[in-house]
């Protein structure tokens, strides 16, 4: 098979290991891609938003499987203009992706099929917003930028004084673009946050092995929301209890729902979950693989990933059974100092060598490049997803934490805590 894969980031790097794997792939692309990519895929100069090269190259070069990973082409169609073209395509075409795509409209499907969720309400115009928080509101309180925002639309607010700054920035100075069109206002849940990605067929889920994020910049969850400081799995604290739970009221319903709604959803539903004092609640939806949570998961997967995106676009994941591996695996991103804000970038990276050959440790590029030399060098706020596996977290941990002392790069920066709730399970 031919495959090509769509993104740039260490989600990409880590989907491109699990097709490399694979005794069915002959040859991998990857649009743009990134350094790291570089070593087991032909990367291609064509961005991730550019349809109609991606359309005409995946013609030329007859690719038989197109994976995209990231968000902004599954939300804007790429897989529908794809399909147009006889090619196919693993992803949610755009009327299904918009469960990530619009946050209001998650939150009112999830109302109307009784899924766990927090309280909202959703606004399209500031002055009401600003009403609401005035005469009605209880805080802390969460607002949501509608669409797309690279996971930095959710501001978390302690008083009213910072709620309405939030819709000023969100509504009024439109500082997450047109994502802030829309804005969701919704009820602050306590609790323990699990990441629950799953394969889906348009008609029944399967879930993966669990993982936990850490989103915030800092160590101790201070700091801005990022995209995702690093994150480990399996999640001890998604037991027998939540997972039962979380079938019967959140995984199933949420497909369910969705083919009810004339939107069959295909590819990958991951469920960013709560887990309050009264029970587990959807803190949001997204239609692909998390980022680093591919990083962590894939590389326990068991399975041919091709067999089981085939299953998911054929509708016969029933007859598929998932398999991971019974161990654990801790990612930690090395960033470039500043991140989410401001960073420089452009600097060698050095020490890269020291991954090779090893099984269990993997160094998965999320922001990095050739510079003209042909050195490796920074590209991004995230760097490097650094991971490894083991026979448990706090081994996982301990080795992921060693090998992120192998390379180095002028503006290092990483969280020290990455799983250190392990020790409280
Ligand atoms: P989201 O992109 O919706 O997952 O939000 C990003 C992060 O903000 C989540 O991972 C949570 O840490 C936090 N968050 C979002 N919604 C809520 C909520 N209703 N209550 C408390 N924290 C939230
Ligand atoms: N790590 C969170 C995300 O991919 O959205």
């Amino acid at each position: 098979m031919k495959v090509l894969i769509v993104g740039s980031g260490g989600r990409e790097h880590a989907i491109a290991t699990s097709v490399a794997k694979s005794p069915r792939a002959d040859k991998i692309y990857c649009a743009p891609g990134n350094a790291g990519i570089a070593q087991i895929a032909e990367c291609v100069p064509i961005g991730a938003m550019e349809f109609d090269k991606i359309v005409a190259f995946s013609k030329e070069k007859a690719i038989d499987l197109v994976i995209v990973g990231m968000d902004d082409p599954l939300v804007g169609g790429l897989v529908d203009e794809l399909e147009a073209a006889g090619i196919r395509a693993f992803g949610p075409k755009k009327n299904a992706a918009i469960l990530e795509g619009s946050k209001a409209f998650s939150k009112d499907l999830m109302k109307k099929y009784n899924i766990p969720t927090a309280a909202y309400e959703n606004f399209d115009d500031a002055d009401k917003a600003i009403e609401y928080l005035k005469t009605k509101a209880e805080f802390p309180i969460v607002l949501k930028a509608d669409g797309l925002a690279l996971g930095k639309g959710v501001l978390i607010c302690q008083n009213l004084e910072e709620a309405l700054d939030g819709v000023k920035e969100i509504m009024q100075d439109k500082k997450f673009g047109t994502a802030g069109n829309r804005m969701v206002i919704e009820e602050f849940m306590t609790g323990r946050e699990v990441s629950v990605l799953s394969f889906v067929d348009g008609n029944i889920v399967k879930i993966m092995s669990s993982a936990q994020d850490h989103k915030r910049a800092k160590d101790g969850d201070q700091g801005l929301n990022t995209g995702g400081m690093g994150n480990f799995s399996p999640s001890p604290f998604y037991t027998k209890e939540v997972d039962d739970f979380c079938q019967k009221h959140i995984f199933q319903p949420t497909v369910d729902a969705m083919k009810a709604e004339g939107r069959p959803f295909k590819g990958v539903i991951f469920f960013g979950l709560m887990l309050t004092p009264k029970g587990p609640k959807v803190l949001e939806y997204n239609a692909r693989f998390g980022d680093p949570e591919a990083q962590v998961v894939l590389p326990r997967l068991k399975n041919d990933i091709l067999d089981v995106m085939d299953a998911c676009i054929d509708g016969t994941l029933d007859k598929l059974e998932l398999r991971f591996e019974d161990n654990a695996a801790v990612c930690v991103v090395l960033a470039s100092d500043g991140y989410p804000v401001k960073y420089e970038k452009g600097f060698p990276i050095k020490g890269l060598d020291a991954f090779d050959g090893k099984d269990d440790y993997f160094c998965f590029h999320a922001g990095t490049k050739f510079d003209e030399s042909g050195r490796i060098v920074t590209n991004g706020g995230r760097v490097l997803g650094i991971t490894a596996t083991g026979r448990d977290l706090k081994e996982a941990r301990k080795k992921a934490y060693e090998a992120t002392e192998w390379v180095d790069f002028e503006n290092k920066y990483m969280r020290h805590d990455i799983g250190k709730a392990i020790d409280e399970a």
